[in-house]
């Protein structure tokens, strides 16, 4: 069985960064290389200070990185040396021609495996760790044997990577399961074999699945429109409690009791957020059209269009408790990274609820533990393509939580992170007018020690606000 004695990573984002320093950290025997194009992230890499926000992440580069861990530019070399090439770039959702606004674009993925055959003079293993359309590595097969050098034999495994960030290296350390397709040929199954055995150095065996290459890229997108489906699901029953005076929590709890359902991911919220749920599910949706299942289609598509109402309700639901306006009303948003833990803010709820509250033309003061003002500023101005000079006068970014709500006559909770349970709410509460509003759209805070203090408090999914 091949060794595998050099691994290349090509992406060093949240999920090539975590994953292959994992790897290096397990595997002192094996040469993991991470590579990318964006010169500046690599530095990061190579500082003290990480591109990524990531719980234990630190700790396990500190240990591995210099020893048997390197970050680089030089994608070539890397390739080269290389047994195994992990693919690890982008996939966002195309943004113009065929399948705008569903499909994968690949065009990342299709310029890395092109690199990876010019440059490549000896066999390798190319795993797909970007998460791809079902058949992706039909394609990346396509572009290997058109360009490859003279001999040179490639095999392509998929292996979608499964961690949730916020919980990235816990993930990794012990994943549920570690997913791997191959074509079942002689050679394809000796490749699963080879990264089967890297993964073994510290998961034990049972959860290393092998399966076949179109059953690993589907499960992908399966696992995140499943997952986004709880959260819809939970979601679209938090506008019946509200509606009903039921509790969503209660009713959660009640309900993922049942082992069939299980309690995890039924906390109700703004709606989910991330890099990749929304886009995963418009994959499946555009795979599913393509196959003429329009049914399976509207199906998935209705998991996005109840994110979408969340988000959109709570957002009036703020307005309209603030006596139907919020012009020239100073409301500050807690939160902005779309979930704890992480820094990241691909998709996040508050970026739709600070647009929306910005066409009601609030004054908005937003605060974030672990996004920068920077990243901010880039969010509402949609990557800056949009212009910030009319937005920025209604926008300030605070240091601080209790800086943000100073003076607010609205503190709206849109990221769950720890610290904003503990906050002096006492204190808050001296610094606001009144009546003074909290809407919690996370359910963490502790409403009748809220209500206590004098706060009027609106849960999502709990009936009865005031
Ligand atoms: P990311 O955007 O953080 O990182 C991708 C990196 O690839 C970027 O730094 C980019 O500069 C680099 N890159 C693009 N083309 C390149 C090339 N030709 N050569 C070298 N570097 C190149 O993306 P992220 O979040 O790490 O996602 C990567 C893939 O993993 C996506 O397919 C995503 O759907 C999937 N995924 C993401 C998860 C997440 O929680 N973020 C979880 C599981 C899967």
């Amino acid at each position: 069985m091949t060794q595998i004695k050099k691994i290349c990573c090509i992406g060093a984002g949240y999920v090539g960064g975590p994953t292959c320093a994992v790897i290096a950290l397990k595997c002192p025997h094996i040469q993991v290389t991470i590579v990318d194009l964006n010169q500046k992230r690599i530095d990061a890499w190579n500082s003290d200070e990480l591109p990524i926000y990531e719980p234990g992440l630190d700790e396990v580069v500190k240990e591995a990185r210099g020893r048997n861990l390197f970050f680089s530019t030089d994608v070539d070399k890397a390739i080269a040396e290389a047994d195994l090439i992990f693919v690890s770039v982008n996939t966002p959702t195309k943004k113009s021609g065929i399948g705008a606004g569903f499909a994968a674009d690949l065009k990342f993925l299709q310029l890395a495996t092109r690199r990876i055959a010019e440059v490549a003079t000896s066999p390798k293993i190319v795993v797909e760790k970007s998460t791809v359309p079902c058949r992706t590595a039909d394609s990346m097969r396509t572009i290997l044997e058109a360009n490859h050098r003279p001999g040179v034999t490639f095999d392509i495994l998929s292996n979608p990577e499964f961690l949730a960030e916020g919980t990235a290296i816990s993930d990794l350390f012990a994943p549920d399961r570690v997913l791997i397709g191959s074509l079942q040929t002689k050679s394809g199954l000796a490749a699963c074999a080879a990264l089967a055995e890297v993964y073994a150095n510290w998961v034990p065996k049972e959860r290393i699945l092998t399966v076949g290459l179109w059953s690993s890229e589907l499960s992908k997108l399966a696992a995140n429109a499943m997952l986004a489906q709880r959260i819809s699901s939970v979601n679209a029953l938090s506008a019946v409690c509200e509606a009903t005076g039921a509790n969503i929590d209660e009713v959660a709890y009640a309900v993922g009791k049942d082992t069939r359902v299980g309690a995890k991911f039924l906390k109700a919220s703004v709606g989910f957020g991330g890099s990749c749920f929304q886009k995963d599910i418009l994959n499946l949706v555009y795979l599913a059209e393509s196959l003429h299942l329009p049914e399976v289609a509207r199906y998935w598509r209705a998991v996005v269009e109840m994110n979408e109402y969340q988000k959109d309700r709570f957002s009036r639901k703020v307005v309209e408790t603030l006596f139907n306006t919020i012009t020239g009303k100073k409301i500050a948003i807690l939160g902005w990274a779309f979930k704890k833990d992480t820094g990241d803010t691909r998709e996040s709820p508050s970026i739709s609820i600070a647009n929306h509250f910005l066409e009601e033309k609030a004054r908005i003061t937003i605060y974030d533990p672990k996004v920068t003002e920077e990243q901010i500023w880039l969010d509402l101005t949609d990557e800056g393509t949009k212009s910030l000079e009319p937005i920025k006068p209604h926008i300030t970014i605070q240091k601080s939580a209790e800086e943000a709500c100073k003076d607010a006559e609205a503190i709206v909770i849109c990221t769950e992170w720890d610290e904003f349970k503990t906050l002096d709410w006492q204190k808050i509460y001296d610094n606001c007018p009144r009546p003074a509003f909290v809407f919690d759209g996370r359910l963490m805070l502790d409403r009748a020690a809220l209500q206590k203090i004098g706060f009027k408090v609106i849960t999502i999914g709990t009936g009865d606000g005031l």
